[in-house]
């Protein structure tokens, strides 16, 4: 927020739980009442619960499902709202490459991440119609918090299976959504932007 501020943007932080939609709800109006209008959603928030299929449980199916699938749709149903309103808007979905060819060990995650794929082309369709673009990015395996759970030698073994030879870096996703969320991508709607230097699963 600090970094935004000191290059003369605007910024405000609003604690949110996405699973709880009135949370949404008050988020949304607080920045509405701060910024005057929301002409980007990001849809970043995500978790991770892996186990073998046989050894999920159906609390962790539950969560994982809340926070991936639900909390994507309760952030895009309160702000589809608005952008309607305007006739234009951009909405980013965060999806995953194991949304696209699955993973052993994230029966639940992939389900989700394959579930994102599916709303945002539901919504490119629906929401196009009103100006509002919905694309989603797709990345490998990225450098973050998330990432740290996984072990190292999956890890090297996803880098072996990435030709560009690495993990991603969190600079190689933001890039991708400050394309899709420019004018530069004013007529790409519906797309499923893999950033995972290659990688096949
Ligand atoms: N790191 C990767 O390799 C990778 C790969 C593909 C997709 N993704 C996706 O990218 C997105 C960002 O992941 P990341 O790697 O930065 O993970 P991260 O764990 O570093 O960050 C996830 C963020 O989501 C927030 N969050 C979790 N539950 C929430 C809730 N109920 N309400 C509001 N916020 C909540 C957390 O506070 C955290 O800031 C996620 O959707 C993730 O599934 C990550």
């Amino acid at each position: 927020m600090n970094i935004i501020r000191e290059n003369s943007g605007e910024a405000i932080f609003c604690p949110t739980d996405v699973c709880n939609a009135q949370e949404v709800q008050n988020s949304l109006e607080m920045t509405l009442q701060e910024l005057g209008q929301i002409d980007i959603l990001i849809n970043n928030a995500g978790i991770t619960r892996d186990g073998f299929l046989t050894r999920m449980e159906l609390k962790d199916w539950q969560k994982v499902m809340e926070v991936n699938l639900t909390g994507v749709f309760n952030c895009t149903r309160a702000v589809a709202e608005k952008m309607m309103e305007r006739e234009e808007g951009c909405i980013i979905n965060a999806s995953s490459v194991v949304g696209v060819y699955g993973n052993i060990g994230q029966t639940n995650y992939s389900a989700t991440k394959a579930g994102v794929i599916g709303l945002t082309r539901s919504w490119a369709k629906e929401l196009g119609r009103k100006g509002i673009r919905v694309n989603a990015v797709a990345p490998g395996f990225i450098a973050t918090k998330m990432t740290e759970k996984v072990p190292e030698k999956v890890l090297d073994r996803m880098k072996g299976n990435t030709p560009l030879g690495r993990l991603g870096k969190p600079e190689d996703v933001a890039w991708a959504y400050l394309y899709l969320a420019s004018d530069h991508a004013s007529f790409v709607n519906g797309a499923i932007l893999q950033v995972d230097g290659g990688l096949v699963l």
